[in-house]
């Protein structure tokens, strides 16, 4: 299909400013934040500002057979958002209208490209907030969110994007525009479509509006930093809060590597030695009380020491030292010689299995001769191993990337999953065969048959059609 012939179609029924095919502008656009994963050369840009003009382009394309790549804030790690040969980026970062924010029922609606960290300025003031907060929160869109199911920090204690999706207005392959899902609390009818469509990743349908469910502001939390002697101990502090019933609202890992990281960076509170850090943070009731227990059990547990918070600011320090990791690593990489990078593993086990999956990965990354950085949500499983390598290097990439695979087998060895919270994109394809049973896949190529039955919709992504 000659471009020129595309944009005919496409052009009569769009702002004039909504095709782009500036090479340098397709290029900004071709890859999402993910290391290793395969991507290919746009051939145009779109940028629609409604649902109709959406429905337009995927009638256009769906006639003419043209690939589709929906993007949001492109902050995925899974290369979900990149580019196939010859696609139309699908852009809905135009589309970032709240559209009606309703207290009464506690829910918002929204369009696909609202920037979560704006979604949550919007409803603070009504005494609401959208709890799932992803790393990349200041700029990631809604869309994004919902096409990866995005987690984060405090998802041990309040859930993923999926938690708080009631209903979607979705626009199909061919253009056709659908309504998933409900505004009410409960609901029962039919297969749940809504849940199918978070979490996967723009191959199924293009989000063009979501009714979200809101929650009354968190309270005012409390957190504490505890040092221990060794993975072992940070792991049997993590088992003994569990046990002991606390969900805090987080509990965060860093190993000694990261924590060295992040205290070279100047924060005050961390340390270079420690094996392991936890951050814990409690936004209960009572959450002094609940801290000075958790801390006591961190003591009981081995930790060499703890820093209990006595107001919000000091809580602040040292919350921001969890915030700091990516900075920090960043500047390991800057600091290397080379084309050094940072390529950050997500995978979960159960929390059983925590120290056992970590001491795994050092002796991976030892056999490799790479530099792990391992941080995590202890809370829910969901482990972030990093390893910094020197792309320019081609015999340590090709170390980082054995490393990779040998972590994700590791994970799944321990009844975990190759993917917590970043999805499969083209990264993990070949492991989601090695994590499902082959009567799961052959569904779940079904479903993406049924929903795109000439693949165009993000061909490629999560399954091969
Ligand atoms: C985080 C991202 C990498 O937890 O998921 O910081
Ligand atoms: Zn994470």
């Amino acid at each position: 299909m000659p471009l020129a012939d595309l944009i005919e179609h496409l052009l009569p029924r769009l702002p004039g400013d909504a095709l782009v095919t500036d090479p340098a502008q397709l290029l900004a656009h071709a890859r999402d934040a993910a290391p290793f994963s395969d991507g290919g050369t746009p051939a145009v840009l779109a940028l629609p500002d409604t649902p109709e003009q959406v429905s337009h382009i995927l009638r256009t394309t769906y006639e003419l057979g043209v690939p589709v790549v929906p993007q949001g804030a492109r902050t995925g790690l899974a290369g979900a958002a990149n580019a196939v040969d010859g696609c139309l980026l699908l852009s809905t970062a135009r589309m970032d209208r709240i559209l009606a924010i309703d207290p009464a029922n506690r829910l918002v609606r929204c369009e696909p490209g609202v920037v979560t960290r704006h979604l949550n300025e919007a409803v603070a003031p009504h005494g609401l907030t959208y709890p799932p907060d992803p790393a990349s929160r200041d700029r990631c869109t809604i869309g994004g969110n919902i096409a990866t199911d995005a987690g984060g920090v405090c998802c041990g204690k309040y859930g993923t994007t999926a938690d708080y999706v009631l209903g979607l207005d979705l626009v199909l392959p061919d253009g056709r525009r659908t309504r998933t899902g409900r505004d009410t609390v409960k609901g029962v009818a039919g297969y749940d479509l809504t849940r199918l469509v978070v979490g996967s990743e723009g191959t199924l349908a293009v989000v063009v509006g979501a009714t979200l469910a809101l929650r009354p502001l968190r309270p005012p939390a409390l957190s504490l930093l505890a040092r221990f002697p060794s993975l072992t101990t940070a792991g049997d502090a993590v088992a003994a809060l569990t046990a002991t019933g606390y969900v805090p609202s987080a509990l965060e890992l860093l190993d000694r590597a990261t924590s060295r990281a992040v205290h070279a960076l100047g924060h005050p509170l961390m340390r270079p030695d420690g094996a392991a850090t936890l951050i814990i943070e409690s936004d209960g009731g009572d959450p002094a009380g609940e801290l000075a227990e958790m801390a006591a059990l961190c003591r009981a547990a081995g930790a060499a020491e703890v820093t209990v918070a006595a107001d919000p600011a000091e809580s602040r320090r040292i919350t921001e030292a969890r915030r700091l990791v990516t900075p920090a690593l960043a500047a390991v990489a800057a600091g290397l010689p080379g084309d050094a990078t940072v390529l950050v593993e997500d995978v979960a086990v159960p929390r059983s299995e925590l120290p056992k999956f970590i001491g795994t990965t050092e002796e991976i990354a030892h056999r490799h001769r790479l530099r792990l950085y391992t941080l995590g949500h202890a809370a829910d499983g969901t482990l972030h191993p990093a390893v910094v390598f020197d792309r320019a290097d081609p015999d340590e990439s090709h170390r980082a990337r054995l490393a990779y695979d040998e972590i994700m087998a590791a994970a799944l060895a321990l009844g975990g999953t190759t993917t917590g919270e970043h999805g499969i994109g083209t990264l993990k394809r070949d492991w989601l065969a090695r994590e499902l049973d082959p009567a799961s896949l052959e569904l779940q190529r079904g479903l993406k048959r049924l929903f795109d039955p000439k693949n165009l919709l993000n061909p490629g992504k999560v399954v091969q059609a």
